[in-house]
């Protein structure tokens, strides 16, 4: 068996005042992925060394990190597809979040920002007697975006977020579209105008680091293109009745 080095960011709170690279020298075969590397340098050589993971199926979102400068889900990845000629990988946090140990990181800011968009369905108070009826062609305007897991990836990945944590996210902004398009919402305009201020769609600088990062193949630039169409639209809407209702308060004679 050839040797592999995992090179892994190191960083305890305790006694760390930086973070710092360890190594470990492991001996994988083809099969190994990248969270087995890690689950390896724990169990054979550091039990002190901390990572977040669950399902171990690209279900769960929780192992996100970045790898060779590159955020993924490393349950899923081979190591074999990341070692560089010299047979290393580096594996650090996720990006932008503050550490709390190793590779575990504070997410608290992206839950906060989704909890900003209501993610939920807001039903109509006569609810149908048996169930919604969608179209397959409503169904397809959601473009997979249900299939998003909040891994973090994509949210970590923006460099709009290294600027300011007050930004939606392309994540949350990504869950945003699937409920302003879907047709058993009742709220579509209220949500346009939530996301239509300083921190929504319009703080998006079309970086699309989000869809490189993102695990599951899902496109948060095009839904939040989508959004800053449909806000515009609202928005015309909204100038088109006021301006309605001013002339009728003052109606501009024509003759
Ligand atoms: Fe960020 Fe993606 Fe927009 S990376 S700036 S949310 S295109
Ligand atoms: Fe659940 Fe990787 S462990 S997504």
């Amino acid at each position: 068996m050839v040797t592999a080095t995992i090179r892994i960011q190191r960083f305890n709170p305790d006694v760390d005042k930086k973070p710092h690279i360890g190594e470990f020298h492991l001996e994988p075969d083809q099969d190994t992925t990248i969270l087995d590397a890690l689950q390896m340098s724990k169990s054979q050589q550091d039990g002190s060394v901390t990572f977040r993971r669950s399902c171990r199926h690209a279900i769960c979102g929780s192992c996100a990190m970045n790898v060779n400068g590159s955020n993924m889900l490393v349950c899923n990845k081979p190591l074999a597809a990341v070692l560089d000629k010299n047979r290393r990988v580096t594996i650090r946090p996720l990006p932008y979040l503050p550490i709390i140990k190793d590779l575990v990181v504070d997410r608290s800011s992206f839950w906060e920002q989704y909890q900003r968009v209501k993610p939920w369905l807001i039903p109509p108070g006569d609810l149908p007697e048996k169930e919604f009826r969608v179209s397959p062609e409503e169904v397809e305007a959601l473009n997979n975006a249900e299939t998003c897991i909040m891994c973090g990836a994509c949210y970590s990945a923006c460099q709009v977020i290294g600027m300011t944590k007050q930004y939606i996210g392309p994540h949350a902004l990504l869950k945003a579209f699937l409920r302003v398009v879907d047709p058993r919402d009742t709220e579509p305009g209220e949500r346009l105008a939530n996301l239509s201020g300083s921190d929504g769609v319009y703080r998006c600088h079309t970086i699309f680091n989000c869809i490189d990062a993102c695990p599951k193949d899902l496109n948060p630039t095009q839904a939040i293109e989508t959004l800053r169409k449909l806000a515009q639209k609202r928005r015309a809407l909204d100038d088109a009745r006021n301006e309605r209702q001013k002339y009728i308060e003052e109606p501009v004679s024509t003759g």
